[in-house]
């Protein structure tokens, strides 16, 4: 039985003094204001000013420990965002640190495809060995290194054209898969983020309904164009949507059927976050593709696209100068983190934690009458409309929330799986109250 705060014992209850943000975030964000693209940090936002709230300026985050986060003000935090779904072990596990101390130490940088370092065949085996099995049994144990999720997504789309010889790509409604140019036409969770840039986006992609009939789904996979079917098998940042029981498998079966390629997107749900290894294979469906991220790299930039031996041949032998490649590919302090996060993630045996742990969540907000979606440690609150003024108050009140979905009517869950059993009771508490 694993501790629930490992390794990190007890943490400091969240602790807010004066306004948020304090003086030193607000100084800070002017600075950002100056100097940053302003499509990046939202100040007075539209959503904000709808719900009254005088000013949108985020926090400036310092230091963060377990599932604490401080501010440059002093303020302490409580993260049930994990940053957006990373910090799986909690921000700054010690072992990770450990890798990447050893690892500054040793090397910093080496040659992507041309010389690659120990730090990285390391990790690909370690992969290999989490790997799930394709519907034949066969291992994805084959991996291409990215640096985030669109790296891994954008490998699986060009992975399915090269093994199919088929462009077309099938996506859900409310779908994400990232925002790079390569991937960004792939995404069904808001318009609004690809229509400025339409006409330059992959050119022949499917949009269905999240959950839709087979015989929508063979309908679109009729004229043999399609390549790949591409779906997260517990959609994220749509809105914690779990799909209806035997949809996923049905959905892997019709697409192998069709000839196309079965893509699980597991960048967020993946790596013991919902109660499983992998969700996919969890809801008995076996992918061709499957993509991860966030959590993987214990903090740091790293991202995969596994598939077999066979699909992954269809790239062809190096000739020298790869074809799919970046000056970091396979950065030796990502791999080095990699390491020590997937070994971390296997002594503490996650799934099982994360089902725990998520458990007593769900048992807390029930018992302050707030229904939860999701799995494990991937959830949604729903607390009805107005979800994004409950965040705001409870930052206000020392809790990092984000709303899910785009219905504005639930929170997103995706804390550190080290929250201890007084920050989900204050948690809940807080929940109650930031409702209205
Ligand atoms: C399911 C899923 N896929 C892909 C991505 C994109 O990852 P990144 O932001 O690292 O490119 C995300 C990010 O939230 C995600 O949740």
């Amino acid at each position: 039985m694993t501790s629930p705060t490992l390794p990190f014992g007890s943490q400091p209850p969240q602790r807010v003094d004066g306004p948020i943000p304090g003086p030193q975030s607000r100084a800070l964000v002017d600075v950002l204001a100056a100097h940053e693209c302003p499509a990046v940090t939202a100040r007075r936002a539209r959503r904000a000013v709808a719900i009254g709230a005088s000013d949108t300026d985020p926090i400036v985050w310092s230091d963060a420990r377990g599932a604490n986060v401080r501010d440059v003000d002093g303020n302490t935090y409580v993260d049930l965002t994990a940053g957006f779904a990373v910090a799986l072990l909690g921000h700054r596990d010690p072992r990770v640190v450990a890798a990447i101390t050893q690892q500054a130490d040793r090397l910093l940088h080496a040659m992507g495809d041309a010389f690659p370092d120990a730090t990285r065949v390391a990790l690909l085996a370690r992969l290999a060995a989490l790997a799930p099995v394709d519907a034949d049994g066969t291992r994805l144990d084959v991996a291409m290194l990215g640096l985030s999720g669109a790296d891994a997504v954008d490998i699986a789309v060009r992975t399915a054209r090269l093994a199919t010889g088929r462009p077309g790509v099938i996506v859900f409604d409310g779908g994400y898969h990232g925002l790079a140019l390569g991937v960004l036409g792939l995404q069904a969770y808001k318009p609004s983020f690809t229509d400025p840039f339409r006409d330059t986006t992959h050119p022949f992609v499917r949009t269905l309904p999240w959950g839709a009939p087979m015989q929508t789904v063979r309908d679109a996979l009729a004229d043999g164009e399609v390549g790949l079917v591409l779906v997260e098998p517990l959609q994220g940042r749509g809105g914690m949507r779990v799909p209806a029981p035997g949809w996923l498998a049905e959905l892997a079966q019709t697409t192998r059927a069709h000839g196309a390629l079965v893509g699980f997107d597991e960048i967020q749900c993946g790596l013991g976050r919902t109660g499983a290894w992998w969700e996919g294979p969890a809801q008995g469906a076996a992918p061709d593709l499957l993509c991860t991220g966030k959590a993987l790299g214990g903090g740091l930039p790293l991202s995969a696209c596994l598939g077999t031996r066979r699909v992954m041949d269809a790239w062809g032998a190096s000739q020298w100068e790869a074809i799919a490649t970046q000056t970091f590919l396979g950065h030796p302090l990502g791999c080095a983190a990699g390491i020590a996060a997937l070994d971390a993630l296997v002594e503490d045996d996650m799934p099982t934690h994360a089902t725990q742990r998520g458990a007593r969540l769900v048992q807390a907000l029930a018992d302050v009458g707030i229904a939860t979606r999701g799995r494990g440690l991937m959830l949604a609150a729903e607390v009805g409309p107005g979800a994004y003024g409950v965040c705001r108050r409870l930052l206000d009140a020392g809790w990092i929330v984000l709303p899910a979905g785009s219905q504005d009517d639930a929170l997103a869950l995706t804390p550190p799986a080290v929250l201890t059993d007084a920050q989900i009771e204050g948690f809940a508490r807080a929940v109650q109250a930031a409702i209205r």
